[in-house]
Formats: C-alpha cells, sequence, structure tokens
C-alpha cells in the first residue's frame, strides 16, 4: 500500500512542496510505493456545517477519503504560520473525518494509518512549532504518528534552484527518517502476517 507525499503549501513555489517531492523521490529510490497528492487540484471549501447538511462531502473530499482510504500513510510537509500549521492541512483534515454515510466508521479514512512529519522555513527554527501541532491533531484523528520528525531552516540557502537539498547533514538525517518509515512499514507487515 502506498504513502501519499503531501505538501502543506499550494504556493507556486513552496520549499514545503521541494521538501515533499525530494523526500519523494528519495522513497521511490528505497522502494517505498509512493504518490505525490497536490492538494491544489482538489476543489476543497473552508469547512461550514450548512454547506455539509444542504449538499453532503463534495466530490472532491470524497475523491481525497477514498485516496486516504486505500493508501498506508502520509508524508507530510507543512509550512509553519505564527507557530502553528496552515488552515489548508485543517481544513483538509476535518473534512476528511466527515462520514459520507450515516452508518459509516467513525474516521475509518485515518484507522490503522502512519505519518511522517517534517516541516521547512526560511526562519531559523525551520518551522519545527507547527510540527507539534499537525502531531496532536494527526493523534486526534487517530494516526501513527511516527517520531522521527525535523524542521529544516533557513530554506532559501538550504534547497538549490532545482529543489534538492543541499546540507549533507540535513539530507542524512531526513534519509534516515524515511528509511525507519520504511522500516516501520515493513515490520509492521511482518506482524500482521503473523
Ligand atoms: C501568515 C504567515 C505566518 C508565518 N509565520 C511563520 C512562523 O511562525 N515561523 C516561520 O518560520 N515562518 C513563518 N512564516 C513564513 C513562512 O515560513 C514562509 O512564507 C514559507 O515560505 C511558507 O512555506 P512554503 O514556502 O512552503 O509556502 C509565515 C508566513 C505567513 C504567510
Amino acid at each position: 500500500m502506498t504513502i501519499l507525499f503531501i505538501s502543506g503549501s499550494t504556493r507556486k513555489d513552496s520549499f514545503n512542496t521541494k521538501l515533499v517531492k525530494f523526500s519523494y523521490n528519495y522513497a521511490i529510490n528505497i522502494g517505498i510505493k509512493s504518490e505525490l497528492v497536490d492538494l491544489a487540484i482538489y476543489d476543497i471549501p473552508m469547512y461550514q456545517g450548512d454547506l455539509e447538511s444542504e449538499n453532503g462531502l463534495p466530490q472532491d473530499v470524497k475523491k481525497l477519503k477514498e485516496l486516504f482510504y486505500n493508501s498506508r500513510g502520509l508524508f507530510i510537509s507543512t509550512p509553519e504560520y505564527n507557530g502553528f500549521f496552515p488552515p489548508l492541512l485543517k481544513n483538509t483534515i476535518d473534512w476528511l473525518s466527515r462520514s459520507e454515510v450515516e452508518d459509516e466508521e467513525p474516521l475509518k479514512v485515518f484507522k490503522g494509518k502512519v505519518a511522517m512529519i517534517v516541516a521547512t522555513s526560511p526562519g531559523k527554527l525551520g518551522g519545527i512549532r507547527a510540527l507539534q501541532h499537525l502531531r496532536v491533531l494527526l493523534n486526534n484523528v487517530g494516526i501513527n504518528v511516527l517520531p522521527n520528525e525535523m524542521g529544516i531552516p533557513l530554506a532559501m540557502k538550504n534547497f538549490d534552484k532545482d529543489g534538492n537539498l543541499v546540507d549533507e547533514n540535513l539530507k542524512n538525517i531526513l534519509f534516515n527518517h524515511i528509511s525507519s518509515l520504511k522500516n516501520f512499514i515493513n515490520k509492521d507487515r511482518n506482524n500482521k502476517n503473523c
């Protein structure tokens, strides 16, 4: 089953999207079944209860729910906005947490999923303040968030024009994290077989 690689920013030159793509390429190289998910292509309004009661779930929420449901988990890179992750991620998770039909198991799309979370920002802390909150949100919906996380600071210096992470130390830490995601998936698969 696939790991979905998601950026919390849809900005054209987003550093988080660069980090997601860089991480995705490494994940593919080491044999993790992976898929890039661009939240920009999903037409998802800001959650509003009346909208849901009157029209049900928007088509693109249903599409994304299906994708999440059929995945093994997530790799998310989040921007930090005033110490928090951005509304785009909260709104997406909120919609995905809603049931499509009355007897749907609560939070079914998140059940049994694993997540790895990272961040990057032009600032010195690399967005790490957003990670603690994103971890809590993902835990609240039932996702097992792996302990390894990292923030890549000074994004303007640490990524080249092609979106590659250039600092060797940071690259090693990131690659070790992604390898630990692979180990987790493999161990978990073995445990479920026995
Ligand atoms: C509303 C807002 C709040 C921000 N707050 C922070 C912050 O708390 N810490 C930080 O490091 N950068 C902060 N930034 C700068 C973002 O890290 C920067 O815009 C970054 O490039 C956004 O991620 P992206 O490149 O993936 O779009 C903020 C930017 C915005 C627009």
